[in-house]
């Protein structure tokens, strides 16, 4: 089912947006970030203690930009891929979420 997260000009770039939806009874987290003009969408659970990742609202980046930080142990991760890249993530990624930005620019969440 689609649903729309928020319009593309809302995320600064490079910088980051947190979501909290309700599906049902159930709550999903999830971030964008946005950076050279893309997007990207992960679940917002630290792969090494399944907590959120950010450090207040909307912060999901190190102070460089240049990747996604948790801000419970320091984990590292590739922006474009989740892939875990340095930190106590093991080797473990973020799991991404499915998004596009439609024609009207409104970032819509597929899956
Ligand atoms: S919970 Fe994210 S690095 Fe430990």
């Amino acid at each position: 089912m689609l649903e729309q997260l928020c319009h593309i000009d809302e995320i600064n770039d490079p910088g980051a947006k947190g979501f909290n939806l309700k599906q049902g009874r159930k709550e999903r987290l999830l971030f964008i970030i946005k950076k050279e003009g893309q997007i990207y969408a992960y679940e917002n659970q630290c792969p090494h203690a399944g907590i959120n990742l950010e450090w207040q609202e909307d912060d999901f980046l190190d102070n460089e930009k240049n990747h996604i930080q948790c801000s419970v142990h320091g984990a590292l991760f590739n922006i474009k891929n989740g892939d875990c890249m340095g930190g106590p993530c093991n080797g473990e990624g973020l799991t991404s979420a499915e998004v596009e930005v439609d024609n009207n620019g409104n970032v819509m969440l597929l899956a």
